[in-house]
Parts: structure tokens; C-alpha cells; sequence
């Protein structure tokens, strides 16, 4: 059984989340995680906070034959949409999973049961961070997506994922043949406030992009 550990000074693991990047999924190259390295991330993934131990997610590792099996499915979902899909972006879709060695995709499933759904679907998102964290410690690069076919319902269909299953994240994992430059990060005290009675927030609107409409929440059911 392992020890827990609830708090332990570790500059390392400081100093890597304020420089982690993400590495383009075509950037990942061989030699990818072995099976064991899989198997340790994913146990880092599962170890994430999750109210009421409902373990509201689970993980599907494409390797070896089934990202080509993959590859496939992303054709036929493809062509399903659009029967006169150019001959060259189906190539690219039969050959999208082949871009990086390993790829796990985090699926967040709903459990029933009193914690609400929002909560879930949180626990799942800390999941993907944590498994992309695992692997960078392990010394693979990460690029975490979603795509269009996260939310292709052919593609969902046949993963064998049902209504209560949502892709959280296809993780792609690889050794990074580049790290890419900085990217533009925020002012955090735009994003924070040391909050007082009356004081206005920070809610770091000035982030708001255009192109997005807000969510409609006179319907959003975050709680059940
Ligand atoms: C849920 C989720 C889905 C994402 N999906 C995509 C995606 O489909 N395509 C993409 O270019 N970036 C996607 N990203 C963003 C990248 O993972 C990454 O965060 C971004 O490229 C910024 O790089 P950084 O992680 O080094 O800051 C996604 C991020 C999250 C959290």
C-alpha cells in the first residue's frame, strides 16, 4: 500500500507546473511509454480528488493495431458525414491516431448516485492533467485533445461508449521531437480576487473572446 502523502517540499514538481507545455500531437515520436509506464499513469490519473469515491471515469489505451483500427473508424465516421470526403482528408483521418505512439483517451462517465454530475465531470477533467503530468515525469510530452471526433456520435458508437460516457480528453503521448515556445499566458491578478465584502471581482473579462456565445444557463442542470 502506498504511503500517502499529504503535503512535501518538491521545487521539482513547482517549477514543472509553471513551465509544463503541451507538445503538438505530431511532435510526439517513438520510443513511446511502455505497457508499464501506461499502467503508472494511469494509476496516477485514478488518484485524483473525487467526491463520494465514485471513480466517474475510465481509460481506453490505443497502441500498436488499434490505432490503425482507430484510424479506420475516423474514415468511416467521416464518410458517414460526407460520402464525397476528399481522398486526401481521409488520409489524413486514417492516419490521425498514428501521429503519436500511444494515445489514452479519458472517458467521464456519470455515475448515479447523490454527488452531482458538474462534480463528475471535474474529477475527470483533474484525471486527464494528472495522467499528462505522469507521463512528462516519466519524460514523454503530452498533447491533450478532443477534435471533432470526441463528440462524433459514430466515433462515441464505436468505442462502445454510451449515453452517460463523454470523452474527456484523448491524451497523446510521445517523446517530443520539439518543445514549441512560449505561449501567451494570462495576468493572474486579472484572474484573482482576495475577496472582501463588496469589492469588486476579478473575473478576467477582458479574456472574453468573440466567436463564442455564453452558455444558456436558464437550462443548465449542473447539479443533477
Ligand atoms: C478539454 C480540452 C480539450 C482540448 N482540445 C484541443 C483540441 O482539440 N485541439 C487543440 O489544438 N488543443 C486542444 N486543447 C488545448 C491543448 O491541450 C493545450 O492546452 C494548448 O495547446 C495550450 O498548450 P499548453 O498546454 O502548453 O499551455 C484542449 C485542452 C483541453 C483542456
Amino acid at each position: 500500500m502506498n504511503h500517502p502523502i499529504a503535503g512535501k517540499k518538491s521545487a521539482e514538481l513547482l517549477d514543472y507546473l509553471n513551465k509544463r507545455r503541451s507538445v503538438p500531437a505530431k511532435d510526439l515520436t517513438e520510443p513511446g511509454p511502455t505497457a508499464e509506464h501506461i499502467r503508472t499513469m494511469i494509476a496516477a490519473a485514478a488518484r485524483v480528488p473525487d467526491h463520494g469515491k465514485m471513480f466517474p471515469w475510465h481509460f481506453l489505451v490505443f497502441r500498436d493495431e488499434a490505432r490503425h483500427e482507430m484510424g479506420a473508424i475516423l474514415k468511416t465516421a467521416l464518410l458517414k458525414k460526407d460520402p464525397d470526403t476528399p481522398i486526401e482528408k481521409l488520409a489524413q483521418e486514417e492516419n490521425r491516431f498514428l501521429r503519436a505512439p500511444v494515445i489514452i483517451a479519458v472517458i467521464s462517465r456519470i455515475r448515479p448516485g447523490k454527488n452531482p454530475r458538474w462534480e463528475q465531470i471535474l474529477s475527470a477533467g483533474a484525471a486527464c492533467q494528472n495522467l499528462c503530468l505522469a507521463a512528462n515525469a516519466l519524460g514523454f510530452g503530452t498533447n491533450w485533445l478532443t477534435e471533432w471526433y470526441a463528440y462524433d456520435d459514430y466515433v462515441r458508437h464505436a468505442l462502445g461508449l454510451d449515453k452517460r460516457d463523454q470523452v474527456a480528453g484523448f491524451i497523446y503521448i510521445g517523446t517530443p521531437a520539439n518543445i514549441p515556445d512560449e505561449r501567451p499566458r494570462p495576468e493572474i491578478a486579472l484572474l484573482t480576487t482576495w475577496w472582501q465584502k463588496n469589492a469588486p471581482l476579478n473575473r478576467g473579462d477582458n479574456y472574453d473572446k468573440s466567436g463564442f456565445s455564453l452558455p444558456d444557463c436558464s437550462g443548465c442542470q449542473i447539479n443533477s
